[in-house]
C-alpha cells in the first residue's frame, strides 16, 4: 500500500458522509413532493449533530440548487464542514481552462473560497485523461480546491488519472463509484483493491441502493419515477438478502437494514455517502456508524448478494 499523502489523509479518516443530490433534484428525487428546503436543512443539521462533517454535492444537482442550499446551511452553522463537489464534462467543455472556470461557479454558489475535494463527475470521450488532470491540477495550484478526485472511473482510467496527476506532484484523492450490497462491481473488478493499494479513497455512492436496501420498496410498492423503472427486474430478487440483513441487524441490538447496508460498506473499506431527504433518514443513516459487523456476518451478506447477481 502506498503511503497516504498529507493532503489526502483527511479523506481516509472520514467514515461516512452525506450525499446532497436530493437537494433540489426534481427529475429523480421529486424535490418539492414530500420534502423541500425545510426538510433538507433538517437533514443537514441532524447529520451534523451526529458528527457527519463531509457533504458531497455537484454543480449539476438541482441545476446548482444543491450547491446553493449547502452554501446557505454552512453559513448557518459554526461547525466545520468539508465540501466535495463535481465538474460535469459537458461536451462544450473541452479545454483545461474549463475546470477552474466551472469550479469558480461552484464556489460562488457555495459561498466559499475553496472546496476540499473537486471531482470529475465521469469520464468523457471529448477530453483526454491528461487534459482532465491538467484541468484539475490548475484548480489545486490556483488554491480553489484542497484535493482532486474522479468519479465513475474504471480501474484503468483511474490508474491513468493517478499517473497523470503524479506528473504534477498531485495525489489522486478519490474515485467515487456506485457501491452497495446490490452493486459490487467495484469490489469484483478489482477497483476497490487498487484504490487501497494506491491510497485512493473509494467513495461509495448509492450505498443503500437508492432506498432499496431499506426494505421499504417491493414489487407491489416500487420506488416512484425512474427508480421504479430501473429496479423493476431487481426488486423481485432481493427478499432473501433483506431478510438476512434484518436478522443480522437484530443481533446487533436492532440495527435497521439501512444501518447494516452502510456498516457493510464501511467494513469493506469504502466511504459511504448516503443521501437523505429529511432528518429522520439522516439520523437513521448515521446509525450505520459506531459498531461493526463480524467477518462471518459479512461473509453471509456477500453470499446473499452473490445469489442475487447470479439469479
Ligand atoms: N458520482 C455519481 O455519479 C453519483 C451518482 C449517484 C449518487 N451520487 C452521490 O451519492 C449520494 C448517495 O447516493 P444516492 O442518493 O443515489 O442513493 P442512496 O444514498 O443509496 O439512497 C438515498 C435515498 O434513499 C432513501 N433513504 C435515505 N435514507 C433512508 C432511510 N434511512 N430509510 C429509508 N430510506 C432512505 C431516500 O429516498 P426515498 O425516501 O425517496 O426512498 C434517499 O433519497 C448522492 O446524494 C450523491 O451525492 C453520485
Amino acid at each position: 500500500m502506498t503511503e497516504l499523502s498529507n493532503e489526502t489523509r483527511f479523506l481516509h479518516a472520514i467514515e461516512m458522509g452525506l450525499g446532497a443530490w436530493q437537494w433540489g433534484d426534481r427529475v429523480v428525487w421529486q424535490y418539492g413532493h414530500g420534502y423541500s428546503d425545510v426538510e433538507v436543512r433538517q437533514a443537514f443539521q441532524a447529520s451534523l449533530d451526529e458528527g457527519i462533517r463531509f457533504v458531497d454535492t455537484a454543480e449539476i444537482y438541482g441545476n446548482g440548487r444543491s450547491e446553493r442550499l449547502l452554501g446557505q446551511f454552512i453559513k448557518e452553522t459554526d461547525q466545520p464542514v468539508l465540501i466535495a463537489t463535481k465538474f460535469l464534462p459537458f461536451p462544450w467543455r473541452f479545454g483545461k481552462a474549463s475546470f477552474p472556470r466551472a469550479l469558480k461557479g461552484s464556489l460562488a454558489r457555495l459561498g466559499v473560497e475553496s472546496v476540499d475535494l473537486y471531482q470529475i463527475h465521469g469520464p468523457t470521450p471529448i477530453m483526454s485523461i491528461d487534459t482532465m488532470m491538467e484541468g484539475l491540477a490548475e484548480c489545486v495550484k490556483g488554491g480553489l480546491t484542497r484535493t482532486v478526485g474522479v468519479s465513475n472511473f474504471g480501474q484503468s482510467r483511474m490508474v491513468a488519472a493517478y499517473s497523470a496527476l503524479a506528473r504534477h506532484s498531485i495525489p489522486l484523492a478519490s474515485n467515487q463509484v456506485h457501491y452497495s450490497l446490490l452493486n459490487r462491481t467495484a469490489e469484483k473488478n478489482g477497483t476497490l483493491a487498487r484504490c487501497k493499494e494506491l491510497g485512493i479513497r473509494l467513495i461509495a455512492y448509492s450505498p443503500i441502493e437508492m432506498g432499496l436496501l431499506s426494505g421499504k420498496y417491493s414489487v407491489d410498492a416500487p420506488p416512484p419515477g425512474s427508480r421504479g423503472r430501473s429496479y423493476i427486474s431487481l426488486l423481485p430478487r432481493i427478499g432473501p438478502l433483506l431478510k438476512l440483513m434484518t436478522v443480522i441487524g437484530q443481533d446487533h441490538g436492532g440495527k435497521s437494514n439501512v444501518q447494516v447496508a452502510l456498516n457493510w460498506v464501511i467494513y469493506k473499506g469504502a466511504l459511504p455517502i448516503p443521501g437523505a431527504k429529511n432528518a429522520q433518514q439522516a439520523l437513521e443513516n448515521t446509525g450505520g456508524l459506531g459498531w461493526k459487523l463480524t467477518d462471518e456476518e459479512v461473509e453471509r451478506l456477500d453470499e446473499a448478494s452473490d445469489a442475487i447477481s447470479e439469479s
